[in-house]
């Protein structure tokens, strides 16, 4: 038995935790912060591999038989790589799910009008994860994507509500609707960025609707359970949560704050 491991690049990932907590509190949690190599999102295919593949190898000598990637471009960049080429060899019996499938397989039904944006980092952007998986779900949905470099660094910093941080939420915004002026929903396509909401929200046309990802992967990791009783099994339950970060403690408790909803230790 062992807890269920979260994975972020930083602290995005506890925007994610909070909705499994609120779902399913009985579970154990343990969460990790890449902290001190974040942010992901510019990186190349190979470094975000080779990170995610570290954290995941912690996790699992942590005891977890479960581990979600809370984090989309660890998701689009690493996720079938360890899947199909490390798990096998490294732990056959555990698993690792990542937060872009459970959120194609409900996105289409956000849309009246079947017009569909996402803002998400370079590296989601670029891998074109959503647009293969929505082919596969929601073939008649019209996709565009925005990336945001400037998004995660403003959330890092705590700049999210200054007013330095409208410039970017402006210009992205703009960007995504010069693409599809059509667009009737907005996936906020990166676990930052719900921490941004309210700014993304001052900027965009009062009908489009805002998505976010928490508690999409919060239902969906009720359905995976159920149907995994042998990984289920393997799950504490002693409502128990750890937090561990690669960088300072100090730093991370201050954010966590922010992110969680609550002080961690
Ligand atoms: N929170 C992560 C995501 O969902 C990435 C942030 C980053 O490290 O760039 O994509």
């Amino acid at each position: 038995m062992g807890p269920i491991g979260v994975f972020d690049s930083g602290y995005g990932g506890l925007t994610v935790l909070r909705e499994l907590v609120n779902t399913l509190p009985q579970y154990d949690y343990l969460y990790l912060g890449d902290n001190a190599r974040a942010p992901y999102g510019t990186r190349s295919f190979e470094t975000v591999y080779q990170y995610t593949l570290e954290c995941v190898r912690f996790l699992f000598d942590k005891g977890c038989h479960l581990v979600i990637l809370a984090c989309n471009t660890a998701s689009a960049k690493a996720l079938r790589n360890i899947q199909q080429l490390d798990l096998p060899q490294l732990a056959p019996d555990r698993r690792v799910l990542g937060v872009i499938r459970p959120t194609t397989e409900v996105m289409g039904e956000f849309t009246q009008n079947n017009h569909i944006g996402i803002f998400a980092t370079a590296g989601t952007v670029a891998s074109e994860s959503y647009l293969v998986e929505m082919e596969k779900f929601f073939p008649a949905v019209k996709v565009h994507q925005v990336a945001c470099p400037m998004w995660v660094p403003l959330i890092e910093n705590s700049e999210a509500n200054s007013n330095g941080a409208d410039y970017f939420v402006q210009k992205y915004v703009e960007q995504l609707l010069q693409q599809d002026p059509q667009i009737d929903a907005v996936l906020l396509g990166c676990t930052h960025y719900p921490l941004l909401i309210s700014k993304i929200r001052q900027f965009l046309p009062a009908h489009i609707r805002i998505i976010t990802q928490g508690e999409i992967v919060a239902q969906s990791l009720v359905d995976y359970l159920h149907r995994h009783p042998e990984i289920e099994v393997h799950c504490a339950k002693n409502a128990q949560r750890t937090f561990y970060t690669t960088d300072a403690t100090d730093t991370f408790d201050r954010q966590s704050a922010v992110f969680f909803g609550e002080t961690v230790l």
